[in-house]
């Protein structure tokens, strides 16, 4: 079985090569390195000691995608490539709905010519938006709060009128929630360029002393600490999630959505002290204002998962502190 990976050298298509190849798979996997790095498809071959074809391209040319069509026989898509900074999608809406909705477009139009019509699809809990109660199911109402949101949820909705108009196709839709943490080896992981957005890549950037002190947003939410509540995932489950999904879509036909979670809420305060007791560093912080935007709490019921995928998260949060920071501490 031959399966396309868009965005396959990103932070979270990485891990998914690595899972895909060690379970035996095929894979053909494209990138334009808009938010990677080309020595990425090194460090899966070397990690997997497997070897797969990689094009530097585009999802939006369709010119390329024709080429990987011809080319390969794909079986089937698992497609991660897209914008995500959810900071960057309000000062710059039109980037992240040219971008998001070109790509899919154009990739969902190669697939219909050629017969290809089995993909799993990288969504978000921000479909959410701010839930009623927790924890949150895929059948909870969905809205979002920013564009980089409004395309995920766009793009589900043009997947489940695909399924409509044409019932062979197989969809899901998975839907992450706090991915942190990198493959045991070090070789891959979550490396931003510039100042992170999220917790877990400002954390490590503070504790190996590139940025000087991480600023917990807010600490008077209606939680145990006051800070923010999330549900943290292994990276590595995550991935291993796909892996799942896609032999669920080989399998029959159908749209369905699935939250990939632990179903366990973290705060900001318990992930920072629990990152320096196991990696035994210090990480300064410093109290201030909720980002706006922010909600207070969200994590998952990771039942339907676990019942129709045969997927559960494993690795704890502790791990996910030890491989977060064995990954930058490599990068040095
Ligand atoms: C987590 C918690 C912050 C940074 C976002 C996207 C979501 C998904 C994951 C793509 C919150 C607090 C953060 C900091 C802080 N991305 N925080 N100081 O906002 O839950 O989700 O990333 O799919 O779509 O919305 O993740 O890591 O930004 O924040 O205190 O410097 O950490 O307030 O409580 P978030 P996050």
């Amino acid at each position: 079985m031959k399966i396309l990976v868009t965005g396959g050298t990103g932070y979270i298509g990485s891990h998914a090569c690595v899972e895909l190849l060690n379970a035996g798979y095929e894979i053909v996997a494209i990138d334009n390195f808009s938010n990677s790095k080309p020595e990425v498809v090194q460090k899966i071959k070397e990690i997997t000691k497997k070897e797969f074809i990689f094009y530097e391209g585009d999802v939006c040319d369709k010119d390329i995608l024709n080429k990987i069509f011809k080319e390969n026989k794909i079986d089937a898509v698992i497609h991660f490539a897209g914008f995500k900074a959810v900071g960057e999608s309000v000062q710059k809406p039109l980037k992240y709905y040219r971008n998001n909705l070109d790509s899919t477009l154009s990739l969902l139009e190669v697939m219909t010519e050629f017969n290809c019509k089995k993909i799993v699809f990288s969504s978000s809990a921000t479909v959410y938006g701010q839930p009623k109660s927790l924890p949150i199911k895929e059948d909870f109402a969905l809205s979002t709060t920013n564009p980089y949101g409004s395309t995920k949820l766009m793009i589900e909705d043009i997947l489940r009128d695909l399924y409509i108009s044409d019932n062979t196709w197989s969809i899901a839709l998975l839907r992450y929630f706090n991915p942190i943490g990198a493959h045991e080896s070090g070789l891959i992981g979550e490396n931003p360029n510039d100042i992170p957005n999220n917790l877990m890549p400002y954390i490590v950037k503070v504790a190996i002393g590139q940025l000087e002190v991480l600023s917990v947003f807010g600490n008077d939410y209606d939680t145990p600490d006051g800070t923010g509540v999330r549900d943290y995932i292994h990276v590595v489950d995550l991935a291993k999630g796909h892996v799942k999904a896609i032999e669920k879509v080989l399998k029959d036909s159908g749209v369905d959505a699935y939250n990939l979670g632990t179903g366990k809420g973290y705060s900001v305060l318990e992930l920072v002290n629990t990152f320096m007791e196991v990696n035994d560093v210090k990480v300064k912080y410093q109290i201030v204002d909720r980002r706006p935007g922010d909600i207070a709490a969200c994590y998952a019921d990771a039942m339907k998962a676990k019942l129709v995928l045969n997927w559960q998260a494993e690795k704890d949060i502790k791990q996910m502190c030890k491989d977060a920071y064995n990954f930058v501490k490599k990068q040095k």
